[in-house]
């Protein structure tokens, strides 16, 4: 029987279930590096931070990244070092395939790189989770035929997964197919402030190429039809002889209405829904929300029969990835704003309320401290999707890079230790009411490239001396962690 103490001062991994994994998270493109290298095709981020600096606050790339590829036995000491039980990272696709599709051949550099790391995390008895799509997308389908935009997206993916499964599936025993689909769509297609930057002229990325209105919920519909297809392929081909498990990491940050009117509890569902449920209603019950169908209309895709039934239930495990909260108020229905995924929903968020802010921000952008916020999340999981086993695979805090500390202050993250630890209490408490949570996956293990801010704000547990060789150094944090799951 699991002990489940409430008592903060007792907190410890025995704290938690018999089996309970603890890991840090990462993505290739944030962490790799070495992206001419290897034989790697270029991807849509190679060509955003190229083409776009300006959206990149240092207006940096990650090229270089913190030189994973170089460096992974490295950061697998580092791991094992910390006490960690799993690591997170992502494949990327035009390292395995370098035009995104199997008519421009296996790299197989890209496979060596792979089975590499994933034998030195099992040597040190670390288990790989691997994420299979961590926003990389490969130049050569975006070129040919607009990736994510086409349905011939979903064979160029099914090929793409078969070669993972096929050449890393005798190790890796948990697959997450897609990483946060709606703030790859959202940033990517809505709003343009993400690769590939797409959107409509009177959108914050100011793009001309795009529509805000339609291609977020087209991306987001291919991409179910994509996991759903790879869950089906592993299913029927791989996961009788490899024994593994597969499933979808999403994000969602808590909603909490504005005030106690039915108007804005009403509110604070639709936002759920059109972040959260935008892709939960389809894989528990095929098809979208409601909310979504009523207020997005014609521009949202539907499902024919056949790929609803395929959709439904394509998961062993969610990942959900938390961060943040905001307060969440209705906003009148006015037919005449431009349409966008932006504004479909008729919600707007806040972070505080009559001055007061929903929690602190000791960080350097959008995370307000709002630990009770993950328990609401997997307690609102649990009832409306019917508990299906969970993963946090991503939750952490992130400081401004200040090249002005010295070394020793810049270790020191005792903001970010309360931080884990306050988040870390209340996943045992949801634990405790019966949610089915299996794991939790820090973000991050290093300090790394961040899509919008480059190398100007730092998530990681080690510190990475971006000025003196890419060093890695435990912060406060990383000796909490050792204490946390040695103790
Ligand atoms: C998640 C992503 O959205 O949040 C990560 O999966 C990302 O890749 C992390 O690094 C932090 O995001 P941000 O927007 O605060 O840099």
């Amino acid at each position: 029987m699991p002990a489940h103490h409430e008592d903060e001062s007792n907190l410890d991994r025995r704290s938690f279930p018999e089996g309970f994994i603890f890991g840090a998270s990462s993505a290739a493109y944030q962490y790799e590096g070495a992206a001419k290298e290897g034989s790697k095709g270029p991807g849509i981020w190679d060509d955003f931070t190229h083409a776009h600096p300006e959206k990149i606050a240092d207006g940096s790339n990650g090229e270089i990244a913190v030189d994973q590829y170089h460096r992974f036995k490295e950061d697998v000491h580092l791991m094992k070092e910390m006490g960690i039980d799993a690591y997170r990272f992502s494949i990327s696709w035009p390292r395995i395939l370098p035009n995104g599709s199997l008519s421009g051949g296996i790299n197989k550099e890209g496979i060596d790189y792979y089975n590499n790391l994933i034998d030195e995390l099992q040597s040190k008895g670390l288990q790989p989770f691997v994420t299979l799509f961590h926003w990389d997308t490969p130049r050569g389908l975006d070129e040919q035929y607009g990736s994510f935009l086409s349905p011939r997206i979903v064979e160029d993916f099914h090929d793409y997964v078969e070669v993972c499964f096929r050449e890393f599936g005798d190790r890796v025993k948990h697959w997450i197919t897609f990483n946060e689909p709606h703030v790859f769509t959202d940033k990517g297609y809505a709003s343009g402030i993400f690769a590939p930057g797409r959107c409509s002229s009177w959108e914050i990325g100011r793009c001309k190429t795009g529509d805000s209105g339609k291609e977020p919920y087209i991306v987001g519909h291919h991409i179910l039809l994509a996991h759903a297809t790879a869950v089906d392929l592993y299913r029927s081909k791989f996961q009788n002889i490899q024994n593994g498990k597969i499933g979808i990491t999403l994000d969602c940050i808590w909603m909490v209405p504005y005030s106690d009117s039915k108007s804005n509890g009403d509110a604070a569902e639709r936002g759920l829904d059109f972040v959260f449920g935008w892709f939960m209603d389809p894989l528990t019950q095929g098809d979208y929300p409601f909310n979504m169908r009523a207020l997005v209309g014609d521009r949202l895709p539907k499902f024919t029969e056949q790929q609803s039934k395929l959709i439904k239930g394509s998961f062993d495990f969610i990942g959900l990835n938390y961060y943040s909260a905001s307060y969440v108020c209705s906003l009148p229905i006015d037919n005449t704003v431009n349409k966008s995924y932006n504004t479909d929903s008729y919600t707007i968020q806040t972070a505080s309320r009559n001055g007061i802010p929903i929690g602190p921000k000791p960080g350097t952008e959008w995370i307000h401290v709002y630990p009770q916020g993950i328990q609401d999340l997997l307690l609102y999981t649990k009832t409306k999707y019917n508990n299906p086993v969970i993963y946090i695979t991503e939750n952490g805090l992130d400081e401004k890079s200040n090249e002005n500390l010295s070394l020793k202050e810049a270790l020191k993250d005792d903001v970010r230790i309360d931080y884990y630890r306050q988040h870390i209490i209340h996943v045992q408490r949801a634990i405790s009411k019966g949610v089915d949570v299996r794991g939790y996956f820090a973000w991050s293990l290093l300090d790394n490239f961040e899509w919008g801010s480059g190398y100007s704000r730092r998530y990681g547990i080690y510190y990475v001396d971006y000025i003196d060789g890419l060093k890695r150094y435990p912060k406060s944090s990383a000796i909490w962690f050792q204490r946390f799951l040695k103790k």
